[in-house]
């Protein structure tokens, strides 16, 4: 990552307006060049997020033998087939991206030849075990730091055993890297989610032609089976515009008075709308119009307006549905009216930065009232933020997005830190927001 770039947001001049885009979904651009580079055939991937983290998939794709191109705001993807892929040259840098390590992770498990994956300095203080465990009793290898943390060598082996993991925590990262190490293992491996997680994996593992089955189990859980070895055939990718991207125009149009946007092409996939459901159960002037699908995925267009917002209890059930939205969720909970309680955020303390510790920092600097009891975030909401606050954002480009949404609300300008970050998920988030009239000088 280059030098750090601090940025002062003072409040929008006037009220948000206008229509625009936000980047390719990051899971699925992930996943995309890594089902292309096992894939037999050539994959087009439009709509990639050009993001830093999913640029390090694609480098380490490249460095695993797949043939990776750009050509005409198109990638194009020769892949080598399940089994197929060649031991790298040098260590795989992940950058800040934890998808990228952790599905790697199983692509590598079951690929008989030795790597060493690292990543930047949130990267390794993030746990590995929750990966390197499964994949282990799949027959796989792995030396870590202590703690479990990057970097890690992993020696794939060829053929896996497949197993049969009840997930621990619901994770889609650590479901998504049991299942690609599935694909070249005898059997059936087999996963169940205590609470259903985003499923791009199993709609992706669709979409290459391998069956998946998924099952709902008593509860809120789900149980997935993939039947290895399986053969992935290529087919080209169109990615949706990304909901956790679009979540912070959107909260930013419902607090800035005045405002009204349109954000076009969000994906609509349910596992990822948490944070508009409970938006309008906040009374979000809301609405998803135009829903229609492209290349396998409902996309709509998000139309905001600006209005007043009530305090909500979020369940902890919905975690997985908005899990990377809790920050931006929180600067809203800080301006709606009444006390909102935010469930069940324990996985907050693994992301990018220990989120829940800087959520609370972000809106105690700004003066906003939220404390933490047990793993729930409560935060009693005001009329406006006085804002003002010096804010850290440890190399958390949500943290960054976050504070910018709080500081184009608030009273007083927010210094933050340091936004190079928001470069891994949404290059041009400040043009964007500025194309919107948000005057953010940088
Ligand atoms: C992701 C899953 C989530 C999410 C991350 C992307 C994915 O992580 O926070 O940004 O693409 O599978 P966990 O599965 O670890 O909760």
């Amino acid at each position: 990552m280059t030098a750090q770039r601090p940025l002062k947001v003072s409040s929008a001049p006037a009220g948000l307006a206008g229509r625009v885009r936000v980047p390719g979904d990051k899971s699925i651009s992930h996943r995309a060049l890594m089902f292309a580079a096992l894939a037999e055939g050539r994959t087009h991937i439009s709509g990639l997020l050009e993001g830093e983290d999913v640029l390090r998939t694609a480098e380490a794709m490249r460095a695993l033998g797949a043939k990776v191109v750009r050509e005409e705001g198109r990638w194009i993807v020769d892949g080598c087939g399940v089994d197929g892929l060649k031991e790298p040259a040098d260590v795989l840098d992940m950058g800040n991206s934890g998808t990228a390590a952790r599905l790697l992770s199983g692509v590598l498990a079951t690929h008989p030849f030795m790597s060493i994956m690292t990543g930047d300095a949130s990267l390794r203080s993030r746990p590995m075990g929750r990966v390197s465990v499964p994949l282990g009793e799949m027959g796989a290898r792995f030396v870590t730091r202590a703690g479990q943390k990057l970097p890690m060598a992993v020696e794939g082996t060829g053929k896996g055993k497949p197993l049969h993991y009840r997930l621990p925590v619901a994770s889609a990262q650590v479901k998504s890297a049991i299942l690609l190490a599935g694909l070249n293992c005898e059997g059936e491996t087999v996963v169940e989610e205590p609470a259903p997680t985003r499923d791009h994996t199993e709609n992706m593992l669709r979409h290459f032609g391998t069956e998946v089955k998924v099952e709902e189990l008593p509860g809120a859980g789900r149980r997935i089976t993939l039947k290895g070895p399986a053969r992935l055939v290529a087919q080209d990718v169109l990615v949706p515009g990304d909901p956790s991207s679009a979540a912070f125009p959107v909260v930013a149009a419902l607090l800035v008075p005045g405002s009204e946007i349109v954000v076009e092409a969000v994906g609509q996939n349910p596992l990822r709308t948490g944070l508009f459901k409970t938006l309008k159960e906040m009374g979000a002037s809301l609405e998803v119009r135009d829903e229609r699908i492209e290349g396998g995925e409902v996309i709509g267009d998000l139309h905001v307006r600006a209005g007043r917002l009530k305090a909500v209890d979020v369940p902890a059930v919905r975690v997985p549905s908005m899990i990377d939205e809790y920050p931006v969720l929180a600067v809203a909970c800080a301006f709606a009216e009444g006390t909102s309680r935010l469930r069940g955020l324990a996985e907050l303390r693994v992301k990018e930065s220990d989120r829940l510790a800087a959520t609370v920092a972000l809106l105690e600097a700004n003066g906003a009232k939220v404390h933490v009891e047990g793993d729930d975030l409560i935060i009693e909401g005001q009329k406006t933020l006085p804002g003002g606050g010096k804010v850290q954002t440890h190399m958390d480009h949500r943290l960054a997005m976050s504070a910018t949404v709080l500081g184009l609300a608030a009273e007083k300008p927010v210094h933050i830190d340091d936004t190079a970050f928001i470069e891994t998920s949404f290059p041009g988030f400040v043009s964007l927001m500025n194309g919107l009239g948000a005057g953010v000088e940088a």
